[in-house]
């Protein structure tokens, strides 16, 4: 199914106030102007409304030396609304120039916002290709909570992670995790580095002093879990008995630390698949950074991307997510839980089975806290601020709502409605809503007191 048809059937299926602040209503549909945000709450200016962007195509050169980004855009879109103007997302670098099907648009630049104005309207429901040529030295952009993501230059290339916010600084993009989209890369570096983007390899070819990477990636993605991350890295390439094409590209300063845990990943995958049904892409693998300024790791599609060597947990956590976060996207920032509290409770579930501490300890040792701890600073299901969305709460609490909810159903429950949950949102979205939803639906029982208590109110809960 297109990416346009499968989110109108996400639309109707979405609580009516989302639905809302989605199709960006108001006034400026009436004159034909895309709104400069999808109406998220936490970030108000991400993504744009009017449109939607089935398809990216990235042409990217980027000198290590100097740090300077050359860019091409193509973006295959189609307008949900009539369109005299919309907007794309970017935020630093110069554009030189922007065409809607061929023929050369106005813009302007106006914050985050880059604002197109097509020679012609758009009618709704029309397809249409814009092409942007930009160009510039990228710079990461600070998030509400202080930490930074985007374009992150490293001393040998570039740590590329877009978590909330960072696609913006180096494509222009509909920066909203509501509008999944495919991608092709054609990334061009110095020869001797290597440029690593999601999915599958296509092709490489050095010639002149450079080496130009093609990749594609071919099942939906949410924009900021696209990478373009360069470095100096080994590389290693291998299939595994599912037949899921692995790229592991690892900093030869990291490659000890990492050797011992990526070595683990087959089974993971593997052990994971188990639980939560097959994984959902055709290629996995990691990029093992040296990024000592970073201080996370992020999920990104297909190959997640780690500062530094990540321990075992760490892999399992964003392994996790592939299926939690990635082929599942958020609706909104505000069910941010939906992807760290699960990806948490992974962790907690690999510990249980391969002889480490119960998901019981975990949370026991958890709930010990005191009233006064951070893990109890706000309800993983409103966490209030985007300042707030990679908090304690969030991934400790998020995983404590899910032990409670086996708790209350048993285990055989519990992980088939896990299953249900990758399986009917897979390449989707799902809301906080409807994963209540679906957990009552599947055991038949009411279950909205737990969910009340664990995921939205206000201190530390007392013992069921
Ligand atoms: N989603 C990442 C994880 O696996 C965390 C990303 C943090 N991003 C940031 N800008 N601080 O938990
Ligand atoms: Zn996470």
């Amino acid at each position: 199914m297109p990416a346009v048809l499968r989110r109108k059937a996400l639309l109707a299926a979405v609580p009516v106030t989302v639905t809302a602040l989605l199709a960006g209503a108001g006034p400026a549909v009436a004159h034909g102007t895309g709104s400069a945000g999808v109406g998220d709450p936490y970030f108000p200016l991400a993504g744009n409304g009017g449109y939607e962007v089935g398809h990216y195509d990235l042409t990217l050169r980027y000198d290590t030396g100097s740090r300077r980004l050359e860019g091409r855009a193509i973006l295959t879109a189609r307008a949900t609304q009539r369109l005299t103007r919309f907007d794309l997302d970017l935020k630093g670098l110069k554009v030189a120039s922007v065409t809607v099907d061929h023929a050369k648009a106005d813009f302007r630049r106006s914050g985050q916002e880059l604002v197109v104005t097509p020679r012609r309207a758009l009618r709704p429901g029309r397809a249409f290709r814009v092409t942007v040529d930009y160009h510039g030295a990228p710079k990461p952009v600070t998030d509400p909570d202080g930490s930074a993501d985007g374009w992150i230059p490293t001393d040998d290339g570039a740590f590329v992670a877009g978590e909330p916010q960072g696609a913006m600084t180096w494509f222009p993009v509909n920066n909203h995790p509501t509008d999944k989209a495919t991608y092709d890369f054609t990334v061009t570096v110095p020869k001797g580095r290597t440029a690593v983007a999601n999915g599958v390899l296509l092709g490489q070819r050095t010639a002149h002093g450079r080496t130009t990477f093609r990749w594609r990636a071919a099942e939906p993605m949410a924009a900021y879990l696209a990478t373009v991350t360069v470095g100096t890295f080994k590389v290693e390439r291998y299939t595994t008995r599912d037949g899921v094409e692995v790229y592991n590209a690892v900093d030869p300063r990291e490659a000890r630390a990492a050797a011992p845990v990526l070595r683990k990943l087959p089974e993971v995958l593997a052990w994971e698949s188990g639980l939560f049904g097959p994984y959902p892409f055709r290629a996995a693998g990691a990029i093992v950074d040296h990024a000592p300024d970073v201080g996370y790791a992020l999920e990104t599609q297909t190959r997640p991307l780690y500062d530094s060597a990540p321990d075992l947990a760490t892999l399992v956590h964003e392994s996790a997510h592939q299926w939690f976060g990635d082929s599942v996207s958020l609706t909104t920032w505000k069910d941010i839980w939906l992807n760290e509290g699960f990806a948490t409770y992974a962790e907690w579930l690999y510990d249980e089975q391969h002889g480490g501490d119960t998901a019981q300890k975990s949370f026991d040792t958890l709930y010990a806290r005191p009233a006064s701890d951070e893990l109890w600073a706000f309800p993983p299901a409103d966490p209030g601020s985007g300042a707030n969305i990679f908090g304690t709460p969030v991934y400790a609490r998020g995983a404590m709502v899910l032990h409670e909810l086996r708790r209350a159903v048993g285990d055989k429950t519990f992980l088939r409605i896990l299953r249900a949950w990758a399986t009917k949102h897979r390449d989707g979205h799902g809301t906080t809503a409807q994963f209540v939803k679906l957990a009552e639906a599947t055991t038949g029982k009411r279950l909205d007191g737990l969910f009340q208590t664990w995921l939205f109110t206000e201190g530390k809960p007392r013992r069921a």
